[in-house]
């Protein structure tokens, strides 16, 4: 018997009206009296929205470009993730409060939570919150995809059954609609950088130069390019600090679909049969009605 295999799905259960895991419930007393400091940077994000490939970048722009500091710690180590916990196994016990609380500053710091969530002492201390969105149809597979590679996530069903739960807001984190249509209404009265995973792809140098202008860190062009080539998508992938082969050992199986999957937009054409579009869109359309918000579903 591995590891694997006795390590339980978590079940989730409700904090204010979000699904959430039980371990994570265990701390979510720490995690909303979580002081926040004034130079802190965080990076939020529904759950597979672009949230890795963000963190390198603003790491990468913090380190002016050098990739060895960069390779001090893995993606997870290097930025707490602040309301995760997990307690079993004890080689993989984690607390996002206790490692960001142990962390000098300034500190970047990864969170999933939808807005109206957010510990208090963010908002107080005007912190930069650099938000990334992905449609909401490629953000669906992508999730579909870590459930089943990751032992810490409840059982995602069938394909048919994730997609319920999906749009019914049944899943981690709760719903997608409400988490980009929530932050995307809080930009306009805290400092949030609002960004979009497609425009990264499309233009990678231009988002992520508008993510050093928001942090005030003025790169060469020289810096810029190394920025833009290790934080794509084939160099992430093989690099060990970034591609999560170091953490979760045992509870992320790559083999059934490695962490860096495929990095594109619009594999949710791969993916959705005619008939669940059509279903999608229309609910989609009703659940979208109430924003300006705007996703490019392909590019
Ligand atoms: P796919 O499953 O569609 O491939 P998160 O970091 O929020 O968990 O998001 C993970 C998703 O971002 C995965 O999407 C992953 O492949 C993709 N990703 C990670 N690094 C990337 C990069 N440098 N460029 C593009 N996509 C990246």
């Amino acid at each position: 018997l591995s590891l694997k295999d006795t390590i339980t799905r978590s079940e989730l259960v409700d904090m204010e009206g979000v699904p959430l895991t039980k371990p994570m419930g265990i701390t979510w007393d720490q995690v909303q009296k979580f002081k926040a400091r004034p130079d802190d940077v965080y990076i939020a994000t529904y759950a597979k929205a672009g949230t890795t490939w963000t963190q390198e970048i603003v790491d990468m722009i913090q380190q002016n470009g050098d990739t060895e500091k960069c390779r001090r710690e893995t993606t997870y180590k290097r930025h707490p993730f602040l309301e995760w916990f997990v307690a079993e196994p004890p080689s993989e016990r984690y607390s996002g409060v206790e490692l960001a609380n142990a962390m000098p500053s300034p500190r970047t710091i990864k969170i999933h939570l939808p807005v109206q969530l957010v510990p208090p002492s963010i908002w107080e201390q005007n912190c930069k919150i650099i938000y990334v969105a992905r449609n909401a149809k490629d953000n669906m597979v992508s999730y579909y995809h870590f459930h089943r590679m990751n032992k810490a996530m409840p059982e995602p069903g069938t394909w048919e059954e994730f997609v319920e739960k999906f749009m019914s807001g049944q899943v981690l984190w709760g719903s997608w609609y409400d988490h980009v249509k929530g932050w995307w209404k809080a930009k306009d009265k805290h400092r949030i950088l609002y960004l979009f995973y497609e425009d990264m792809k499309e233009n990678p140098k231009r988002e992520i130069q508008k993510i050093a202008k928001f942090l005030e860190k003025d790169l060469s062009q020289e810096v810029l390019n190394k920025i833009v080539h290790n934080t794509s998508f084939e160099v992430m992938k093989e690099n060990p600090m970034t591609n999560y082969t170091k953490d979760f050992q045992g509870i992320m199986d790559h083999s059934i679909s490695p962490f860096m999957r495929k990095g594109v937009v619009a594999d949710w054409k791969n993916h959705f049969t005619v008939a669940q579009n059509e279903k999608f869109d229309e609910d989609y359309k009703r659940k979208m009605s109430d924003t300006s918000l705007v996703f490019r579903m392909e590019l």
